[in-house]
């Protein structure tokens, strides 16, 4: 146990980071289970006791193992899934399918009959053909699916190009046009094996401004009123997708839960009202707000290259396969040399990974200390859409994860060694 020693090392979750990485190696996930706890808390507290008929799942995208499941289910969210892969785990996890929300934009027929058979607990529908695979595949089991549909409202969500999900040139959703709406609504509505539950729509990951979600709450509602007029479809629940922003870094200005969760309650009751419409059940469906914050990543210092007049490369033992953010989206991350927390970060230094890329760059222009080979390098807010996202470019094995927790700490998921890299492969020469 790392917490009881005083140093000045960088502690994460009360525990010594160089001690950590000491003990398990470089590069090294760490996970805080009381920060991930803390956070569905609020959510619980916040959102689902502060407002009536309301449901939050996770959108395990972000970062999911087993025991990551573990916390979400003995937390009571429920748990989005985005494939079979992300489905399986879940069941192997034995996490409770009714609180499962299945999406995907291109699901396989097999997909859609593992999670139908499973009975998972909706099925958000993004493309109207889906609905012919799924009334046909539940007649065949003889069930009855809930279903939402996606739809993309149009609104584009201040964020960068890659993750911005809800404008009109989008793959994901249905377009909001009427004809295209209609064929979908009155297949499902027609169905014996569907139910329809109402709409979903996600307009985009890491937002910071709640304006994308008001308005597409406006664009929903009016949808439900013209489905009761046109159609008399009564619709019981919205989906309001995820995104919520993190810090990252000093240039963001997260928001709390509630900047968000009030406002999308708000907009929910004041077009409701305004239409003379029942406030459906509203969900949520956050991945990094919950788990982006709970995670670092330790890494060791190798090569420290200085090219006088230009810059100075402070090269690590990891980089673009464990974290393909930066060199994705150009994300921004702040860092600390945990064995020198106590020194003044007095020059600036490019940190860059040890991939055989040019755009392997972790962060440009970090303010740091001296930095020198064997110092720690603790890299913040990697907990969401790092592991999940991990690749094993240059044939770099993935790092371990460590779940830290109050009394002990624990690896969640092993480092993979040499020998995984070639376990799929045959030499068939
Ligand atoms: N719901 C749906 C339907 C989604 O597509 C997503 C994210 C979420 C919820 C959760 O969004 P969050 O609360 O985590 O922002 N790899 C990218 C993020 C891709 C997000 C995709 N969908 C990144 O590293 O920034």
């Amino acid at each position: 146990m790392n917490k009881i020693k005083h140093t000045s090392n960088y502690k994460f979750a009360g525990y010594d980071t160089v001690e950590l990485a000491k003990k398990y190696g470089t590069p090294l996930y760490v996970l805080s289970e009381e920060i991930i706890r803390n956070k569905c808390r609020e959510i619980k507290s916040g959102f689902l006791e502060s407002y009536e008929n309301t449901k939050a799942v996770y959108a395990s995208k972000a970062f999911l193992t087993m025991t990551m499941c573990k916390i979400i289910e003995s937390e009571g969210l429920g748990l989005d899934v985005v494939s079979g892969g992300e489905l399986y785990i879940a069941i192997k996890a034995g996490f409770p399918m009714e609180k499962v929300l299945f999406h995907g934009n291109n699901k396989s027929y097999d997909e859609i009959e593992m999670a139908i058979s499973h009975d998972v607990g909706r099925i958000v529908v993004d493309h109207w053909d889906e609905l012919y695979m799924i009334e046909e595949i539940a007649a065949k089991m003889n069930k009855k699916v809930k279903v939402l549909i996606r739809i993309a409202p149009g609104i584009e969500g201040n964020t960068h190009k890659y993750i911005s999900t809800g404008q009109k040139d989008s793959k994901f959703g249905i377009p909001l046009e009427k004809k295209s709406i209609d064929e979908a609504v009155t297949k499902a509505i027609n169905s014996k094996h569907i139910e329809l539950m109402g709409f979903h729509f996600h307009i985009g990951s890491n937002l910071s401004d709640n304006d994308s979600y008001i308005k597409s709450i406006e664009i929903v509602t009016r949808l439900y009123k013209r489905l009761k007029d046109d159609f008399g479809f009564i619709a019981k629940e919205l989906n309001t997708g995820g995104g919520y922003g993190i810090y990252y870094t000093n240039g963001d200005c997260a928001k709390p839960l509630r900047y968000f969760t009030d406002s999308i309650m708000k907009a929910v009751w004041d077009n409701c009202k305004l239409l003379n419409l029942d406030i459906p059940t509203v969900i949520i469906e956050p991945g990094r707000w919950i788990v982006g914050e709970a995670g670092i990543t330790l890494y060791t210092v190798g090569a420290v290259k200085e090219i006088p007049d230009v810059r100075t490369y402070v090269s690590i033992d990891g980089g673009l396969p464990d974290n393909p953010r930066p060199a994705l989206y150009n994300a921004k991350y702040e860092a600390i040399v945990a064995n020198k927390y106590d020194k003044k970060p007095d020059r600036i230094v490019t940190v860059a990974g040890k991939c055989c890329e040019s755009g392997d760059i972790l962060i440009w222009d970090l303010k740091a200390p001296e930095i020198e080979r064997g110092d720690i390098l603790a890299v913040l807010s990697t907990g969401a859409y790092n592991y999940s996202m991990a690749n094993n470019y240059n044939a770099t094995p993935r790092p371990a994860v460590l779940l830290l927790s109050k009394d002990r700490e624990r690896i969640m998921v092993e480092r993979e060694s040499y020998e995984d890299l070639l376990r799929r492969e045959r030499i068939i020469f």
